[in-house]
């Protein structure tokens, strides 16, 4: 739930990445998103020590969707890390940051021709094919530029994961991939195979967001590795990738219970290895975390801006951010933890966070428990590093919070914040229709 070098001092200050929050709000201004680096390095060290313990021969590749900017392009090939895009936009942000692109995996239930032909272009490790109409854009593309594409299917395999509605994605009625009923994944696999440009690397399949259980991602790829062997039997195919995508859930509230990463791995290395056919070789084992790697190294920093009681006794603590910079309350009733700098954790109250847009249903937590909070205070919200600024927006053309990275007390900015000029560079002057 806390950044791991957070801390308060006598005085209840906090602190995160040896820097104090006041200091950073000063500096900054609020909202403002902190990213400490020693969580995420820890988070990325202890997937890295899993694998090479549980599955030495799986790789991860980081889920850009939850945070992605040149710097953390930067910081991931850094420490060799592997990065999957869903779109052209993350895939150029990867090539600005010089990310090493065959580690690359591209994603998406829609890629355009131009996308696919840049991520062609450059060489990505693997595409993510997402249904039939893809794979034939995939081969035309990839005649065109005369090579052969690295195509992984994206499966659907049935498989609930107790999670919001709104990111569980391995059911079969889902807008993502090839369902593995009906021969739908059996069609995929023979046009695939049947396309001279392309090359079947493997298969993929992701069954939602911030799951919990261990279970469905050892039932996933007990699910996939059952199909190849089917696969192998019928048709002597045998792949060379085994994609079990992310969703491992991380701590918002004391109440959750984060998986066992090494327990999975090690499960999921255990099938992996019995399943595979004599002969054969076990396939590369592929995770694409995303949230567990930096949900918990970000904090959001408020300002107070105004405290009232309403009728019935609700008090509400009003900010100067809201779901411009964390959509994610409104989205999925997502909980958050929160505290106030420079007060004690007792005699805590109840209040309701209210963002600043104009929407009733803006309201970043319903019911959080906080120090008597005065217009001022500085309010930091817990475990926003993963789909906060990522899901951002200029709904009432409120500008972007700036993204700072904290380490050992110093600082580096990693996104500025967004001015009034920046709202308007793409805006154009009424000039009339005469
Ligand atoms: N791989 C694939 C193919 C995915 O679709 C996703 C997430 C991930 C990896 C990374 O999942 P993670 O490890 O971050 O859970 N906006 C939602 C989450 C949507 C996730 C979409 N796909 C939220 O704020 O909770």
């Amino acid at each position: 739930m806390f950044p791991v070098t957070y801390r308060r001092d006598e005085q209840n200050r906090i602190f995160i990445g040896g820097a104090a929050v006041k200091d950073l709000a000063e500096s900054y201004g609020t909202p403002l998103y902190v990213l400490d680096y020693a969580t995420m390095l820890q988070r990325i060290r202890q997937f890295q020590s899993a694998l090479d313990e549980m599955a030495p021969q799986g790789r991860a590749f980081y889920a850009g969707k939850a945070f992605l900017s040149k710097a953390m392009a930067g910081f991931l090939n850094e420490n060799h890390w592997g990065l999957d895009v869903v779109s052209g936009g993350e895939l150029y942000t990867a090539i600005q940051a010089g990310f090493d692109m065959g580690n690359i995996v591209f994603h998406g239930n829609v890629k355009t021709a131009e996308e696919i032909e840049t991520a062609l272009c450059h060489h990505v490790g693997y595409v993510v094919a997402d249904s039939l109409d893809e794979l034939s854009l995939l081969n035309e593309t990839a005649r065109k530029l005369d090579v052969r594409a690295p195509v992984l299917l994206r499966l659907t395999p049935g498989i609930e994961a107790h999670t919001h509605a709104f990111i569980r994605t391995g059911q079969f009625d889902s807008k993502f991939g090839f369902a593995m009923q009906d021969g739908i994944h059996d069609e995929a696999v023979s046009v695939a195979l049947s396309l001279p440009y392309l090359q079947l690397k493997g298969f993929h399949a992701h069954i939602g967001s911030q799951i919990f259980d261990e279970d469905p991602f050892i039932h996933n790829a007990q699910r996939l590795m059952e199909f190849m062997a089917e696969l192998w039997e019928q048709r002597g195919f045998w792949p060379e990738v085994l994609d079990i995508g992310g969703g491992f859930g991380v701590q918002y509230t004391p109440t959750d219970d984060p998986p066992d990463i090494t327990r999975v791995l090690l499960e999921v290395n255990q099938r992996v290895q019995a399943m595979t056919p004599r002969g054969c070789h076990s396939p590369e084992i592929l995770i694409e975390p995303g949230r567990a790697i930096v949900a918990e190294a970000g904090i959001t920093v408020y300002q107070v801006h105004a405290t009232k009681v309403v009728p019935g006794g609700r008090h509400y603590v009003a900010v100067d951010g809201g779901m411009g910079d964390n959509i994610r309350p409104a989205l999925y009733q997502a909980a958050y933890t929160a505290q106030v700098d420079g007060k004690p954790l007792e005699r805590l109250n109840a209040y309701t966070v209210a963002g600043r847009y104009c929407e009733s249903g803006d309201i970043l937590i319903s019911q959080a428990s906080l120090a008597p909070v005065e217009v001022g205070d500085y309010l930091v919200v817990f475990g926003t590093g993963a789909y906060n600024y990522a899901m951002s927006s200029n709904y009432n053309r409120v500008p972007r919070p700036a993204v700072v990275l904290v380490s050992e007390g110093q600082q580096r900015v990693w996104v500025k914040r967004e001015t009034y000029q920046d709202l308007l560079a793409q805006d154009l002057p009424w000039h009339g229709l005469a």
